[in-house]
């Protein structure tokens, strides 16, 4: 995973203000450690959180060239010295690299053939010692070296070297890369977010592309080394850096700012996306199926998804991406819908590329704008739920559910979705206390489980999966008819078992009186005074209901985590974005 940047500048920059600040905005991608280095072989590492790293750089601290690297460990511990930059022993080469060298070991035993050794315990460390065999020890071109490097490495890699010549090297292939054009200069990056400050305008890499880039020009070139010509992007960045005003963390403030952000995409569908929400009517009309393909939370959004378009007779697949080749064929019949908070998911970018060399078409609904999943879709609806800084999702999956709905109404679904603000405010209005009384009671337990049927089967998923995220308890959250094949076994005095309940679910009830007179505590959450649930959502149809129930699972996600004391917006092992398989 991992963020990436470098700064090359007619005047020096500051480390601090520039390099760094930018590095910032790409915490998301990884804050197991930090480190920069600048072109006269200044470097700092370390594994402190990122702003406590900038803080204990110096203010004075300047230099014309400089790369810097934010880390979510694939290969080798958390420490500094595993930490980004790497650099060779005569520390000439310097690297930062997000994605995963696969064939490291065997690069590795040829350079050490050659006399190099190795200090960390990473994948990357072969990129510094590759590259000061051809271009120190060799003496050969950047060019030379990168094709070989572009032909010899498998795996995948945005990578940016300095080696003290007064200019900045760049390679990539799959994961994301973008060189922004500033008066001062350029800046590369993971995306076009960090730069945003800086310049609307910006190039993307492609695949086995790689740049030379001086002070005041660049150069592209394609895998076999030839001279390209690359577009420059003019993009507008709207979305406002997140601040956390009077809340104690990102995750209750984003909780809280639903009844905006919904109302916000509400209205842009009926206006301004109108014509995208067409655009996916026609491509759904055109296809034979639609597959949805996503991971974690906006996974959970695409069962829902799949929920609403089966019952509109529109044939409809959601299949984790991850596991997408294993479990599922595409053809030129088959519509992609690619959902994805970030647009950057490593996993649903690779099936996207794929599926389009078989013919898909595809669709997405993501909230980064010019992220690279909507940059590789046919037509792609925008969530609008602004930056969500929290590494769990919470804004966003309301989002993407309103999306779906809209997507199905275009299909028959009745349902007016202008109520939805309001009601999301009353549940959390009615219900924030009810569930900070709830957590005081559980938050002791190990173990929960979370029964759904239907649309609220994915929000029963939902739950438990922010529940394992964020205060860290083991939750299962599953259909209530499976229950009894087999978990039902794991039910024991005590354990609570929450039932999603819109209605007067019959079946949802049989179920939650079969783990009762097992011992269970029940926690009913529902929509109908008749049936005295424990959390009372607002009146609505069973899909809607699917909302406000994530929202309470949400909510008990955090009270149960602050109570936890756990580092509620960058759980442990987590980050925002997963940019590797
Ligand atoms: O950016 P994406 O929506 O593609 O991310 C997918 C998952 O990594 C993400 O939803 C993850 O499960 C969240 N941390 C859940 O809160």
């Amino acid at each position: 995973m991992c963020g990436i940047t470098g700064i090359i500048t007619k005047d020096d920059h500051s480390i601090k203000e520039d390099l760094l600040k930018t590095l910032k905005r790409l915490e998301y991608r990884g804050y197991d450690s930090v480190g920069f280095a600048t072109n006269d072989g200044f470097f700092k590492k370390s594994t402190l959180p990122i702003s406590d790293f900038i803080n204990s750089v110096d203010s004075d601290l300047r230099s014309n060239i400089s790369i810097s690297h934010t880390r979510w460990a694939t290969h080798g511990g958390v420490n500094e010295n595993n930490a980004h930059p790497h650099f060779d022993k005569t520390q000439k080469v310097f690297c930062a690299h997000n994605g995963i060298i696969e064939n490291f070991n065997d690069l590795k035993e040829e350079l050490e053939d050659e006399g190099y050794s190795f200090k960390t315990e990473t994948d990357s460390e072969i990129i510094t010692n590759f590259f000061h065999k051809g271009m120190v020890k060799e003496g050969k071109s950047f060019e030379i070296i990168a094709k070989e490097f572009i032909k010899k490495v498998k795996g995948t890699f945005a990578i940016l070297l300095i080696i003290g010549d007064g200019r900045l090297y760049a390679l990539k292939r799959d994961s994301p890369l973008a060189l922004g054009i500033t008066e001062k200069g350029f800046i590369l990056a993971s995306d076009i977010y960090s730069f945003s400050n800086k310049t609307d305008k910006a190039i993307f890499f492609g695949d086995d592309e790689f740049a030379i880039i001086d002070k005041d020009k660049y150069a592209f070139f394609d895998k076999d080394g030839k001279n390209i010509d690359k577009e420059i992007t003019s993009f507008e960045w709207s979305v406002e850096e997140e601040k956390l005003d009077e809340y104690p963390h990102y995750m209750i403030k984003e909780i809280k700012e639903q009844p905006i952000t919904s109302r916000r995409l509400i209205e842009s569908l009926k206006r301004d996306q109108a014509n995208r929400l067409k655009e996916f009517e026609n491509l759904i009309k055109d296809s034979k199926r639609v597959v949805f393909v996503a991971s974690g939370t906006s996974y959970h959004a695409s069962l829902v998804g799949v929920h609403l378009l089966n019952k509109q007779g529109i044939e409809s697949h959601a299949v984790i991406a991850s596991e997408f080749e294993n479990f599922y064929l595409v053809d030129d019949k088959t519509l992609i819908l690619a959902v994805s908070q970030s647009g950057e998911t490593m996993d649903v970018v690779t099936v996207i590329k794929k599926a389009r060399k078989n013919g898909a078409k595809i669709a997405s609904i993501v909230n980064v704008p010019y992220s690279t999943i909507q940059r590789h879709s046919d037509t792609s609806i925008e969530i609008l739920a602004g930056q969500e800084v929290c590494v769990a999702s919470t804004k966003a999956f309301t989002n993407q559910l309103i999306a779906l709905f809209s997507i199905a109404r275009s299909f028959g679904y009745d349902n007016n979705l202008e109520n939805i603000p309001d009601r999301i405010k009353e549940t959390l209005d009615i219900n924030e206390e009810i569930i900070k009384e709830l957590a005081q009671k559980l938050y002791e337990k190990n173990d929960m489980f979370i029964l759904g049927k239907g649309a609220t089967y994915p929000i029963a998923r939902e739950i438990a999966l922010k529940l394992k995220e964020i205060p860290y308890v083991h939750a299962e959250g599953m259909m209530a008819g499976e229950l009894k094949h087999g978990t039902i076994a794991l039910i024991e005095d005590g354990t609570p078992v929450f039932c999603l309940v819109p209605g007067k679910n019959l079946e949802m009830l049989s179920s939650a009186k079969e783990v009762e007179s097992r011992g269970a505590k029940t926690i009913i959450i529902g929509n109908k005074e008749g049936i005295e649930p424990d959390i009372l959502l607002p009146e609505s149809d069973e899909k809607e209901f699917s909302i406000y129930s994530s929202l309470i699972g949400h909510l008990l996600s955090y009270y149960i985590g602050v109570l936890r004391g756990v580092n509620i917006d960058k759980p442990r092992n987590l980050a925002k974005s997963v940019t590797v398989h």
